[in-house]
This record gives structure tokens, sequence and C-alpha cells, in this order.
């Protein structure tokens, strides 16, 4: 896998080859998928030949020349970036690639089915920038208008080798031109990785049309360690931001770095760059602020600082927020910098953000010792159980649609089955081999690797045994809530209600059979 920076399953797909084994089917229900997919990513590489040559070649492709080069793009960036054109017309790629090849460029989302039966073009008229996947296989396209007409980009569908939460546009080939990468920045557009890369500055990355998702940090956070977000100064560039943070959260373990980049208004990185260049932009960039400055200052400007009602208020914003952090000295920071702001002691504060052992105390539970549980118990613990299972059966991960809301509960290894769980609510279709990859190179992933081969599993009632040790979980996040609230001086209204409630959830939902561990 290091070697040759493959995922788990094609390094077992090439060991296999190697060896002249075959590979039981079924054991991983995407690998038969994957392996018939072979000759999609063939033909989505000979449509981006195609669309290079029709750059070049086509009759109208001396507009699409003039176009990029109106807006700056050299020959070598767009050479780099594999920039083409589609050329207009309905069945250009048809009358290309043959009938033969009609339903593989259904599949690939090239081509799109007509009611009335037959296919056309999906892109025409159109600047095209092909998508790759980190080992620089292209799995879709986004191509641009020449002029003002909607939708100015459109983005290749979802197909099987296209997964619009998964792909970063330009992470192939910044890891192209640096094998040792510091940091990424995160913008939104193609053409502002493209003309920052022209500006050598070759780290830039874009989602496509989407908010950053979990997966997308945990793809970036495997080639660096540092991540900067950049966005417009308008209120969609806030908004988009606070989108990022929450989607942040649950990815800052010790060791990663997230920052956030505002830039003048009416600016993106494509412009910017052009106008005032490297250096000025990238001190822009070193000069980003840290996720905990931004979290902070975000939330201080909701509520009056200069009262002590206002700083507590703030506690009380950044509540959820804290909550969302794994256990561990990132967050251990942040809840001490919280203490600086509001001038408390960490205790109280501590105890205040709903935590029973002050995450400040000096052995906070750790990723770094076991995060699962003691080995010397006869019975493995729920939140064991449930990740075991997890691993086996990924797409029980469905089951539960929100899994934040254990993110207060203080049971070892919670954070990690949280993680698991928000994972396979957007990507239910992960394999076991899939999951163990992306914690491959984590503390954890020993752990997860280990849970997988050992533990003996039952076969029948999974989504049930699942079910039910969820709810186990969150009975116990119930009572523990319960008794915080219970041992606190003045509850106030919320909390009174809040209370409530709880107990209204415990009388209904009597402790199950084995009870609460
Ligand atoms: P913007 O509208 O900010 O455009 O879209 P831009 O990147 O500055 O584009 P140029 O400079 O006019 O060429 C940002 C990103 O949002 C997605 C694309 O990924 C785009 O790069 N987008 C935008 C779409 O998917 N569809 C659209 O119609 C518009
Ligand atoms: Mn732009």
């Amino acid at each position: 896998m290091e070697y040759e920076r493959l995922d788990f399953l094609d390094a077992v797909r090439d060991l296999a080859a190697h060896v002249g084994m075959e590979i039981p089917q079924g054991s991983y229900s995407a690998s038969s998928a994957q392996s018939n997919s072979k000759p999609l990513y063939e033909l989505m590489q000979q449509v981006s030949s195609f669309y290079r040559q029709q750059l070049k070649e086509h009759p109208r492709g001396s507009e699409a020349i003039n176009y990029l080069k109106a807006r700056s793009v050299s020959g070598e960036t767009a050479a780099e970036f594999g920039v083409g054109y589609a050329p207009p017309g309905w069945d250009t790629l048809q009358k290309h690639f043959g009938n033969d090849n009609t339903q593989p460029l259904a599949t690939t989302g090239m081509l799109i089915k007509k009611e009335s039966g037959g296919h056309y073009d999906r892109f025409r008229e159109r600047i095209m920038f092909p998508i790759r996947d980190s080992r620089g296989r292209i799995i879709g396209f986004g191509g641009r208008v020449l002029g003002d007409d909607t939708p100015k980009y459109l983005n290749s569908p979802e197909t099987p080798l296209f997964h619009k939460g998964q792909a970063l546009y330009g992470l192939f080939e910044a890891r192209q031109a640096n094998r040792n990468i510091q940091r990424l920045l995160i913008v939104e557009g193609y053409m502002d990785v493209v003309m920052l890369a022209q500006h050598n500055i070759r780290y830039a990355v874009a989602t496509l049309g989407t908010a950053t998702t979990i997966e997308h940090l945990e793809l970036m956070f495997r080639t660096t360690s540092e991540v900067i977000f950049c966005f417009d100064g308008d209120r969609a560039g806030r908004e988009a931001a606070n989108r990022a943070l929450e989607n942040t959260l649950p990815a800052m373990q010790a060791g990663r770095q997230a920052r956030f980049l505002f830039l003048p208004d009416g600016e993106d990185p494509d412009s910017l760059v052009q106008k005032e260049g490297k250096v000025a932009l990238e001190a822009r960039i070193d000069a980003a602020a840290p996720l905990s400055t931004y979290l902070y200052e975000h939330l201080a400007r909701q509520v009056d600082m200069s009262s002590i009602d206002g700083q507590a208020r703030l506690v009380e914003l950044a509540r959820p927020h804290l909550n969302k952090l794994p256990a561990g000295v990132f967050k251990h920071m942040m809840v001490t910098r919280l203490a600086e702001i509001t001038r408390m002691e960490e205790r109280s504060l501590s105890r205040l953000l709903g935590n029973n052992k002050p995450i400040t105390a000096s052995a906070p539970p750790s990723h770094n010792q076991r995060p699962l549980g003691n080995k010397q118990d006869k019975q493995p613990s729920l939140v064991r159980q449930a990740i075991t299972l997890l691993l086996n059966t990924p797409s029980l991960g469905q089951l539960e649609t929100e899994p934040q809301r254990f993110a207060s509960l203080n049971a070892p290894g919670i954070t990690l089955l949280i993680e698991l769980l928000e994972m396979l609510r957007t990507s239910p279709h992960l394999t076991t081999g899939a999951v163990l990859e992306r914690w491959r190179e984590r503390e954890e992933g020993r752990y997860l690797a280990k849970l997988v081969q050992q533990e003996n599993l039952v076969d029948s009632d999974q989504e049930e045994i699942f079910s039910s040790l969820l709810q186990q979980l969150y009975r116990r996040h119930v009572i523990q809530r319960k008794d915080i609230l219970c041992n606190t001086q003045e509850l106030t209204q919320p909390e009174k209600e809040e209370l409530q409630q709880l107990y209204k959830y415990l009388n209904e939902n009597p402790a199950t059979r084995g009870g609460v561990k």
C-alpha cells in the first residue's frame, strides 16, 4: 500500500495477481464492481484525450483557447491539468467512440439517456477539467461554459467512479508537484486551483460545488497535517466557513491543524493571485486564523463579552462545538483557551461544559491509551461491541442517523465510534477493508484491525443487536446527563425542562437485557 500508494483493496488485488491467486468473490462486495470498472477508467482517459485533442483541432476549439487566454491560463498549465474542450453537438462522443461504448459512457455519466430512447452528450460547448482520484485515474469532469450561460459549471453526476463527497479537485496534481506537502489550501473553484498552480502555489484543492465533508478531510489529513480553508469574505463565505467548521471538529486530533482564511470582498483566489501575486497571497495564507481563534471569535460576536452573562453564554455556545472534538490534546487546548477568554477556572469550566471528569485532569482519556476499554473485562464494552459489529458489517452504520447525540457520552472509544458512524452515514457502501484503510495511518488503526481479526461474530440479527447496543449507549448518555443536572446547584428553566425530558426517556426506555454496563 505504501510503495504503490494503493488503497487496501487494490493492494490485495495486486498482490493476488502477483502470486497467481484468485480473490474469493463476495467477501468484499465492492471488489467485483470495481474490477468490472477497469475499462471505465480507460474509457475516461480516452474521453479526456479526445477533449484535449478537440481543443486543438475542432473548428470551434479556437474560441475555447481564446477564452483560456483571456483568463490568462498558460498552455503549460492547461496541459498539466489536462484541460480540454467538449465541442457543440449532441452525439459527439457516440460518433467518436461507437455504439459499443454507449453503455459504458452512460455509466460514467458522459451520456444522458433520453426518455424517447437513445442518448446524448452531457457536456457540450464547454471547457473540460478532468477530475482525478488520488491515483491519477480520471473519475469525472467539470465543464465550464465559455460565456454567461447557466449553469456556469456542470459536473459529472455520482457514478461508480465518481463520488462528489470524496473527490478533491487538484489533489493528485498537488501530490505530483510535491512529494512532501506541508499544507493544503481548500478553495472553491476549478479555476482557483489552476491559477494558483500557475503562480506556483501548488497545494490548492477544491471541493466540487459541495461543502467539505469528513471524507474530504480524512483524505487531506492523509496527505498533510495542516489544512487551510479559504473563503470569500461575503456572507455566503461566512456560512460556508461555519459548515466547514462543523465537519472539521470531529477530525481534529492531536497533530492536525485547521485554519481559516477570508479573502477581501469580491475576490477569489484566482483573481487575487493574478492581482497581487504569490508572495502577497502566501502572506495571507500564513496569517490565516487557527481554528480556535476562528471559532471563539465567531461565537463571541454573538454575545456581549463585556458582561459576565455574555461570557457564560459563550461557554454555552461553545459547548456543542467542543463536544464534537475527539478527546485528547487538541480538545484540552481548546478548553484551556476558552478558560482564558472567559477568565474562568478550567475545573469549573469543564463542569459547566458537561463533563463528569474535568477534561483538563492530568490524564485525559487519550487515543494513545487503550481506546476500547479494559482488556480484562470478560464482556467487551458496549462501544467495543458496536465498533466490532460496524467494522464487520459497515452497512449497519445506516441505522444511526444522528451519531453526534453520543458526543458528550463519557465512555472509552466513543469518539472513534462516532467517527465511524459519521463516515458510514455518508458512505454506507464502504467495505471493511476500505474502513480499515482510512485508519491505516492512525493510532487506532491497529486496534480496529485487531478487532476485525479477533472477535467472534454473531451472524444473525445483526441489525437488532446493533440497534440495541446504540440504544443502551444512548441510555447511558441520558443517565450521565441526568446525574450532572441533579448535581447542579441552581438549574435554569431550560435545564429543568431538559431534566424532565431525561426522566421521561428513562421511564419509557427501561434498561434492556444485560443492563447498562
Ligand atoms: P463560482 O460561481 O464561485 O465560480 O463557483 P468560480 O469558481 O469563480 O468560476 P469562474 O472563475 O467564474 O470560472 C465555485 C465552484 O462551485 C461549483 C464549481 O465547482 C465552481 O468551481 N459550481 C459553480 C458548480 O458546480 N456549478 C455552477 O453552476 C457554479
Ligand atoms: Mn472565479
